[in-house]
């Protein structure tokens, strides 16, 4: 695989160390078939400083706009949000941006649900289990695999009980719609992909994602990188990747994992493992290895980071 630190349309993979504007700068139009991240959340974590909220949201803006010019007609743009907490009141960051997005004329497909089981106990408010998606697309005219992405169907065997199909399966054989709330565990400390990034993607969010808003080749694309999940679902399903991530720690370790994947090291937890059962029902799905199916991953430095995959034992979720 060809990894470059810096904007290289011969690249399957750009890590790019720095501000996504000066990235996004260098970039074509109409080159992205999806744009794919999760921004900070103005909270005041170690990577961010807390702004104001309407500041907040011209810098948010500014980077929106440049991402939809990089998009291509074809293309989606999915903003990964939670909420903003000021004082206890929250506000929910896929309100206030909506507005951004439909300025520029793109059109909401889903405003998906991810719910997950774990996460800060409130005790002021209930405690907060989701966060949303927002897809949006540049045209009427997007690519949507639905094929790709299908589960199974809850009651495989059910049939037409009357009409023309009487007797015939009702349900797709393909497997269902995955629907608009996907429950996925998220990143936390016994998940079997944490790293030290505190707000981490679960590596099969992106990956449905991946398959289907993109075709194999198109270039997947994360302004907001961190340690580089959304490089890791493109590059396992043969998409190419570009992203930028402002702290050196974490592009660090994006390498490392890339690393880690390219020598069939990289564990995952794979999208079919059903969601953890206390009651033990349910297959049980070892984690998935994934390796890239190219040699050797030519990294621009060497350095060796902190980041140590976590052991079998610790994995739960
Ligand atoms: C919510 S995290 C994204 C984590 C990512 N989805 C992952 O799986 O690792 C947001 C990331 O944006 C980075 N960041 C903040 N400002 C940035 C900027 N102007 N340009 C590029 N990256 C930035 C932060 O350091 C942080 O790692």
């Amino acid at each position: 695989m060809r990894l470059s630190s810096h904007f290289d349309v011969g690249a399957e993979c750009v890590l790019y160390e720095g501000d996504c504007l000066t990235l996004l700068k260098e970039m074509p139009d109409d080159f992205v078939q999806l744009v794919v991240t999760s921004p900070p959340y103005n909270l005041g974590k170690p990577y961010e400083s807390r702004l104001e909220i309407e500041d907040y949201l011209a810098q948010q803006r500014q980077v929106i706009e440049e991402s939809v010019r990089v998009l291509k007609p074809q293309g989606s743009i999915c903003w990964q949000v939670g909420n903003y907490v000021d004082e206890g009141e929250i506000i929910p960051l896929d309100i206030v941006l909506y507005p951004l997005f439909a300025a520029l004329g793109l059109q909401l497909r889903n405003r998906i649900v991810w719910h997950f089981g774990h996460g800060l106990h409130a005790s002021k408010r209930f405690s907060g289990r989701y966060e949303v998606i927002l897809w949006f697309t540049k045209t009427e005219d997007y690519v949507f695999n639905l094929d790709a992405v299908r589960v199974p169907q809850k009651y495989p065997q059910k049939k037409y009980f009357k009409g023309p199909k009487k007797g015939e399966l009702s349900g797709n054989p393909l497997g269902k719609n995955p629907g608009d709330v996907w429950e996925i565990p998220n990143v936390k400390a016994n998940h079997v992909e944490k790293t030290l990034h505190p707000c981490q993607f679960p590596v099969e969010l992106i990956e449905r994602l991946v398959l289907a808003l993109t075709n194999a080749g198109d270039w997947v694309f994360d302004p907001f990188m961190g340690v580089g999940t959304t490089a890791i679902a493109a590059l396992m399903h043969q998409r190419q990747a570009i992203g930028a991530e402002i702290m050196p720690e974490y592009v660090e370790i994006a390498k490392e994992r890339l690393r880690q994947a390219e020598n069939g090291q990289l564990r995952i937890r794979p999208m079919e493992r059903p969601v953890y059962d206390p009651h033990g029902a349910g297959p049980q799905v070892p984690p998935q290895v994934i390796a890239l199916n190219s040699a050797q991953l030519p990294l621009l430095e060497e350095k060796q980071t902190m980041y140590d995959a976590p052991s079998e034992t610790e994995e739960t979720p």
